[in-house]
């Protein structure tokens, strides 16, 4: 069987964000099972103004020429981990808009979660995020990474100073993840082949 499609989220677009630093770090975990895209939300047009149809009824709207991309590289996912700061105890909001623009994308796809951030390392943006899946039809896996006080945790080259327990987490997930991808990517093939 090919590999996987993974495609790793970046889900903050502020200037002197650390997403990124997260980025390079979790996609050095993945290992050979998975093929990675790494989408950095910063890159694409992200209107808040939704289309004025739901997805319910168009599931595949004209979207901003600047979108497109975004969207076909969701498309061809099997798999996704959201890299999610935590903003006053939830996600951000351009990582919101980008979910709320699109709609098959998600649809029968597991979905994995690093969060970052102060105290709380993330989990309530992250529990956040699981309940907007839900409404997606996609699997959101068990286990995550979290780094409470990220700061703390990497030097200043982007290093973990003590990587082996977050290490073993990002393993975990991704067994998960390719357990449930691998699930479900055969049940998309068979359910449209049908
Ligand atoms: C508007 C805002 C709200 C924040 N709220 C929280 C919070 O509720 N809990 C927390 O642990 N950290 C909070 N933080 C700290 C962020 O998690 C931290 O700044 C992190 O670096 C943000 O990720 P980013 O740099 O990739 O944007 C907040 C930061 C910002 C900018």
């Amino acid at each position: 069987m090919s590999a996987l499609k993974l495609a790793i989220i970046i889900g903050s677009v502020r200037d002197g964000r650390f997403g990124p630093v997260v980025a390079d770090w979790f996609a050095a975990q993945v290992d050979d099972r998975f093929d990675v895209d790494v989408i950095d939300l910063a890159e694409f047009d992200l209107p808040a103004e939704l289309p004025a149809v739901p997805p319910a009824m168009d599931p595949d709207p004209a979207r901003p020429s600047g979108m497109v991309a975004l969207s076909d590289r969701l498309a061809v996912a099997d798999a996704y981990v959201v890299l999610t700061p935590e903003y006053n105890r939830s996600y951000p909001s351009a990582l919101k808009t980008a979910i709320d623009w699109h709609f098959t994308q998600w649809d029968r796809k597991t979905i994995g979660f690093v969060g970052y951030s102060g105290g709380t390392g993330g989990v309530l943006a992250i529990e956040h995020l699981r309940q907007v899946f839900n409404e997606l039809n996609a699997h959101t896996v068990r286990d995550y990474v979290s780094f409470p006080r990220y700061y703390l945790l990497f030097d200043e080259d982007g290093r973990l100073r003590e990587p082996e327990g977050f290490e073993a987490a990002a393993k975990v997930m991704l067994d998960q993840l390719f357990w449930w991808a691998t699930a479900l990517a055969g049940a998309r093939s068979a359910a449209a082949s049908a």
